[in-house]
C-alpha cells in the first residue's frame, strides 16, 4: 500500500497543557500509535518536542521541526540546528514554510537547511505555494518551479533518502478556503511531472496544506497525486485531527 503523511504543524499555537493534553489523548486512545500504512509526524514547537518525542518514544509517532538553522552550529543566537533537532527526537522537519518565508526566510536558505537536514539524515518536508495575487494573475505553476528549482539543485549535489513536498496556497492557509479538487488535480498533476522529470519519484511524496478540515479531507485525500496532508488549525485538538487521520 502507498505510504501516506498526515503531518501536524503546531505552529506556536500549542501551550504546554494543551501539548500535554493531546499525548494523553494519543495515549489514553490507541488508535494512531500502531504501525500503519499512514506515518503521522507531530511538529510541536521547538522547547516542546523533547516532550512529545519521549512521550511517544515506543509508538509509530514522529516528531519533526518547523523550521531548522541554515547553519551546521556557531554563533547564530536563537536559531535551532538540524542536529539539535535530531537529538530531540525528530526525524522530520518542515521547511520553506510561506510563514517563515514572510520572515524573510530566502530560498538560498531553504536549499540550506535542506542541506543541514539531509547531512542528518532527517526527511525535509518542503512547502511551495503560491499567494492570491499569482493564483490571480494565473501564475502558480510559475511561482512552483521558481520555489522548487533551488531545492533540485541541493537534491542533485546532496540526494536525500526521502522528500516530502507540501503544496500549501499561501491564500488557502487558516482562510477556511481551499483549492476545489479539479484544481488541485491540475496543480498535483504538474507537480508528478516536475518531479518525475527533476527529482526521484520514489523517494518524493506530494502532500496538501492549507485549510484541511474534517469535512473537507476525504475530497482531498481523493486528489490524484497527493500521498499526505499537512495540517495546522485542525490538528491541535486530538478529536479533530484523529478524525482526518482514521
Ligand atoms: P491551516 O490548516 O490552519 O490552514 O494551516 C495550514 C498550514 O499552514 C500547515 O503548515
Amino acid at each position: 500500500m502507498k505510504p501516506f503523511f498526515y503531518v501536524a504543524n503546531w505552529k506556536m499555537a500549542m501551550n504546554l497543557h494543551g501539548v500535554q493534553a493531546f499525548i494523553d489523548a494519543v495515549r489514553h486512545d490507541q488508535t494512531l500509535v500502531e504501525p500503519s500504512a499512514s506515518t503521522i509526524i507531530l511538529c510541536p514547537a521547538f522547547t516542546q518536542i523533547s516532550l512529545v518525542a519521549a512521550a511517544l518514544k515506543d509508538t509509530a509517532i514522529e516528531c519533526g521541526g518547523q523550521t531548522c538553522s541554515p547553519y551546521a552550529s556557531g554563533a547564530y543566537t536563537g536559531q535551532v540546528s538540524a542536529g539539535m533537532l535530531a537529538e530531540s527526537g525528530c526525524a522530520y522537519c518542515i521547511i520553506g514554510h510561506s510563514e517563515r518565508r514572510a520572515l524573510a526566510e530566502t530560498d538560498t536558505d531553504i536549499a540550506a537547511q535542506y542541506d543541514q537536514l539531509v547531512n542528518k539524515k532527517m526527511t525535509p518536508i518542503i512547502c511551495v505555494g503560491e499567494t492570491a495575487n499569482e493564483r490571480e494573475a494565473q501564475k502558480t505553476t510559475a511561482v512552483l518551479e521558481q520555489q522548487l528549482l533551488p531545492l533540485v539543485a541541493a537534491y542533485k549535489n546532496n540526494p536525500a533518502d526521502r522528500l516530502l513536498i507540501a503544496y500549501e496556497p499561501v491564500w488557502a492557509i487558516g482562510s477556511g478556503t481551499t483549492p476545489t479538487p479539479q484544481e488541485l488535480a491540475d496543480v498535483f498533476a504538474w507537480l508528478k511531472g516536475f518531479v518525475a522529470k527533476n527529482l526521484d519519484a520514489s523517494r518524493t511524496f506530494l502532500l496538501y496544506g492549507g485549510s484541511v478540515d474534517e469535512q473537507n479531507a476525504a475530497a482531498i485525500k481523493g486528489v490524484p497525486g497527493i500521498s499526505g496532508l499537512l495540517i495546522g488549525g485542525a490538528s491541535l485538538e486530538f478529536k479533530k485531527f484523529k478524525n482526518l487521520v482514521v
